[in-house]
């Protein structure tokens, strides 16, 4: 089942179209990575889903439930956490999420539980200082904690990792992750080492429509074997493979790179490296990076 289905959306600001007949859908208990560059149109697509922005053409569905522009019906099922959420200063974490559970209506018991339980979740119990001194980090965990209040079955988050440091970082990420088996997650980004790190599926925005849609493995394995790197024993080595060979990246003084143009390239390599006695460490087809794979689609 898929808890949220984009089908065939636009929406332009002006004569800018931001999104342009795009689709995707997001499958149950999937921690689902939503990348693209500054201005891709990530935080326009979440506050469509969020029923905060109207839609040009195209529906959303969430858990099968269409959404409807000014109204909150399909938001009991949806946490959001906005790209600059915005708290109460005066207020401790405790007192915060107890004023949104009785926004939200939620009932007293189910209040305290909740709040207890999300708030030792994100590391933040025992910190009963006000909201106004917590660092950056402390404070996008509370924003989780208030997203998961309702116990949603989808939590959207944007870009919940920009800004912070690496251990605030993992914190978020790792949070994220733990919530997996009962929410699914559709976080934005252009952090792809966080996305190599917990997503599980991954769409590519590139000018309004979805440029790759897939798991990790699949999307890596379509570039999979393209480069082929070699490393040898010392720099000679290297050089003189650089003058027998045309078509060669320098990566350093003992590593080369060489495209992998047609099936026998392999063989061939080997059979220059036998012929001229030199030396290697190894020999491999390369797996493309997250970024090869991003810095290719935004190119074109
Ligand atoms: N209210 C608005 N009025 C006019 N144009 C807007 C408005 N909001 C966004 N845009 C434009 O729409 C495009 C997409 O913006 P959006 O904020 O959705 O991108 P984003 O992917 O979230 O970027 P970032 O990574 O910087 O957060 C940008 O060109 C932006 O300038
Ligand atoms: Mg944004």
């Amino acid at each position: 089942m898929d808890i949220l289905k984009i089908s065939n959306i636009s929406k332009s600001y002006g004569s800018n179209k931001v999104i342009d007949n795009m689709s995707f859908s997001v499958p149950e208990n999937s921690i689902f990575g939503f990348i693209g560059k500054n201005g891709a149109g990530k935080t326009t697509t979440m506050k469509m889903i969020l029923g905060l922005l109207k839609i040009d053409s195209g529906d959303i569905f969430v858990d099968g439930e269409k959404v409807v522009f000014g109204e909150n019906k399909t938001n009991k099922h949806i946490g959001y956490l906005p790209d600059v959420p915005e708290f109460y200063g005066f207020m401790t974490s405790l007192e915060y999420l107890k004023l949104c559970g009785k926004i939200t209506g939620m009932n007293d018991k189910d209040i305290i539980n909740k709040s207890n339980e999300l708030i030792e979740l994100v590391g933040l119990k025992n910190i009963n200082k006000k909201i106004k001194s917590f660092s950056r980090g402390m404070k996008q965990r509370l924003g989780i904690a208030q997203a998961l209040l309702n116990s949603p079955k989808l939590l959207v988050c944007d870009e919940p990792t920009s800004a912070l440091d690496p251990i605030g970082r993992k914190d978020v990420l790792d949070i994220l992750y733990s919530v997996k088996e009962h929410t699914t997650v559709l976080f934005s980004t252009h952090v792809l080492s966080d996305v190599e790190r917990i997503s599980d599926h991954i769409v590519f925005l590139n000018k309004g429509k979805i440029a790759l849609n897939g798991t990790l493995e699949e999307l890596k394995s379509i570039k999979k074997g393209e480069k082929i790197e070699i490393e040898f024993l010392n720099s000679n080595e290297a050089k003189l493979f650089s003058q027998i060979y045309v078509d060669v990246n320098k990566i350093s003084n003992t590593k080369l790179i060489i495209s992998n143009k047609n099936e026998n390239e392999m063989l061939e390599i080997m059979k220059l490296l036998y012929q001229n006695n030199i030396s290697i460490q190894s020999l491999e087809k390369l797996e493309p990076t997250l970024e090869d794979l991003f810095l290719e689609v935004i190119s074109k």
